[in-house]
């Protein structure tokens, strides 16, 4: 007995069996940067170029797990009331952010248990939290959390600006937004680094697909 009342039970079907079965290692691939960097649209490139050679793939998206995982307290409280949306309900504060992405690296680690390789585009703009899931993915096989930072100048992410997030946050209609005034630490040595604003994302979608096959995530012969 813990001190929850919870055992670990071992899976019939084991993670080495999902994997031969399809044919490639399940893993996370977590996309990095400041909102407008591009890591949405890379991370959904590299998913269907994954399922096009028959690749088992899954894409968390930000704007998507804060439709439900991740719901705001506006969105639960229709359904479920306010103390249940004031406990559990997400926003964008540094706390809110933590818990946003303890969350989804529990679900990714899930995912790539299951063999897939899961895609995971989010901001993530602290790195103790991105280093959290790095550790709870690689505490069960070293080497399955690949962190991939969309380097995209501020700049080019304000002049794209494509929900006129960044307007309203230099109006100061939205408080502490990435970038404008809440924080954003780069990965120290993420696995992969893409040059956002140089590049095509079917370009810089190709390059992590190439460090999967030189790192035998997948077979380079497809
Ligand atoms: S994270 O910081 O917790 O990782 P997440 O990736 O889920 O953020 O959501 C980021 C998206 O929410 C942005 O792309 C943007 O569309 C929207 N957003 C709304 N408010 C903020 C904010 N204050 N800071 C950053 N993004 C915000």
């Amino acid at each position: 007995m813990n001190d929850v009342n919870i055992t670990w039970h071992q899976h019939a079907v084991s993670r080495e069996a999902r994997e031969a079965a399809n044919g490639h290692r399940g893993c996370v691939v977590w996309f990095t940067g400041l909102s407008g960097c591009g890591k949405s649209t890379v991370a959904n490139v590299v998913d269907h170029l994954l399922h096009q050679r028959g690749a088992r793939t899954f894409l968390l998206d930000g704007d998507n797990v804060r439709h439900g995982l991740s719901a705001s307290p506006e969105i639960l409280a229709k359904k479920h009331g306010e103390e249940f949306a004031s406990r559990f309900g997400l926003g964008f504060s540094a706390v809110d952010r933590e818990e946003n992405i303890r969350r989804i690296g529990s679900v990714a680690e899930l995912f790539s248990q299951a063999g897939l390789i899961t895609l995971a585009a989010f901001v993530s703009p602290y790195r103790k939290d991105r280093d959290a899931v790095r550790a709870i993915v690689n505490a069960e096989r070293n080497g399955d959390f690949v962190e991939v930072f969309v380097d995209t100048p501020l700049e080019v992410c304000e002049s794209r600006d494509p929900k006129g997030l960044y307007k309203m946050a230099r109006a100061g209609k939205i408080k502490g937004f990435t970038g404008i005034d809440a924080p954003y630490e780069p990965p120290a040595s993420p696995e992969i680094a893409l040059a956002g604003g140089d590049a095509t994302p079917e370009v810089l979608a190709a390059q992590v697909v190439t460090w999967l096959e030189k790192n035998a995530i997948l077979d380079p012969a497809g």
